[in-house]
């Protein structure tokens, strides 16, 4: 059998590959970080729930530290049955590996904590409802329309599936849409609830390039940078065309002293226009404005990608 062998913050970790199964990228890092900032302490005997757990690495990870039982669960069977494998391969026995799309079919015993790096591109190639369609392991990192159907199911339902003050840990991405999630984190978390990790990414042409437009279609529509690019003042933006075909630059202007998302339409050649997202006019700027965004200082764009942890009532 094809498997790798990792380290986490000194945790050796193995697991099988599976062609249609996701393979550990971004869970590195988020694994990493959590375990070397002593954020997953008092595992032990702890019911754990990995939500869409892949090759299963975030749960075994857990289940190292000391969790018991674990609960693996993914929409891909194959996932789901390969998880466990890989649990096993790690000696982690109390597991159960669960198909389920979001939660549809998770055992309802309530979690210590509920873990997630959860998939974030905007559907492209897949049928979500037919598992059977999606051979390839990326094709199970898109999530709807706007990529956010498991992160949101997770921010609005983890907590019903929390013990009183259970923990729910989850990656999002500004890909997401961060606006969004904050506002989620809010409603379903109000005051209980952080963002402990952001970091900075470049787009990967050959796996990202075919989701950019989608992404330039969500971000013209309500102006949150997904991805971006950046001038030589770090000031981050995207000039694209918005959605009637008409060019603009996405990015954040400091107006009334605070940062507000703009979108700036060219009026004519020496004036640009910043707008809010729904089309309020806030201010104009001549293009020798130094406030606008510069020329792009490489050809790359990026994303954020970010941790929040968030505690049940
Ligand atoms: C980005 S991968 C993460 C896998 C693993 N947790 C990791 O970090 O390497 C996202 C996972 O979510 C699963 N997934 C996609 N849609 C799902 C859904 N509707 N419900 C549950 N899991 C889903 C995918 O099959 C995939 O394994």
């Amino acid at each position: 059998m094809d498997t790798q062998c990792l380290t986490i913050a000194g945790l050796e970790v193995r697991l099988a590959h599976h062609p249609q199964v996701w393979s550990p990228l971004s869970a590195i890092e988020m694994m990493s970080f959590l375990v070397e900032n002593d954020l997953l302490v008092n595992l032990k005997q702890r019911r754990v729930l990995d939500f869409g757990t892949g090759s299963g690495i975030v749960g075994i990870v857990c289940g190292l530290l000391g969790a018991a039982p674990l609960v693996l669960s993914d929409y891909s069977k194959v996932a789901a049955d390969m998880a466990v494998q890989n649990a096993q391969l790690n000696k982690l026995f109390q597991v159960q590996g669960v198909q389920s799309d979001r939660f549809a079919q998770i055992p309802t015993q309530p979690y210590d904590l509920i873990i997630s790096n959860p998939p974030v591109q905007p559907w492209l190639f897949t049928d979500l409802d037919c598992p059977s369609t999606r051979e390839k392991a990326a094709a199970w990192n898109e999530a709807g329309a706007d990529g956010r159907l498991v992160l949101d199911a997770l921010l609005k339902t983890a907590q019903s599936y929390l013990v009183t003050g259970g923990q729910l840990i989850t990656s999002a991405s500004s890909r997401h849409g961060q606006r969004q999630t904050v506002h989620l984190l809010n409603t379903f978390w109000p005051n209980r609830w952080q963002q402990i990790y952001a970091s900075e990414h470049a787009i990967l042409p050959d796996y990202h390039g075919p989701y950019i437009p989608m992404w330039q279609r969500l971000q013209a529509l309500d102006g949150d940078l997904r991805i971006y690019q950046m001038d030589d003042r770090g000031r981050r933006f995207a000039k694209q065309a918005d959605a009637h075909g008409q060019p603009i630059i996405i990015t954040t202007l400091d107006i009334d002293e605070r940062s507000q998302p703009v979108l700036l339409y060219p009026e004519d050649e020496a004036i640009w226009s910043a707008k809010t997202p729904d089309g309020q006019e806030l201010v104009q700027l001549s293009s020798e404005d130094n406030r606008l965004p510069g020329p792009a200082i490489n050809q790359h764009w990026y994303y954020e990608y970010y941790l929040f942890q968030a505690f049940a009532p």
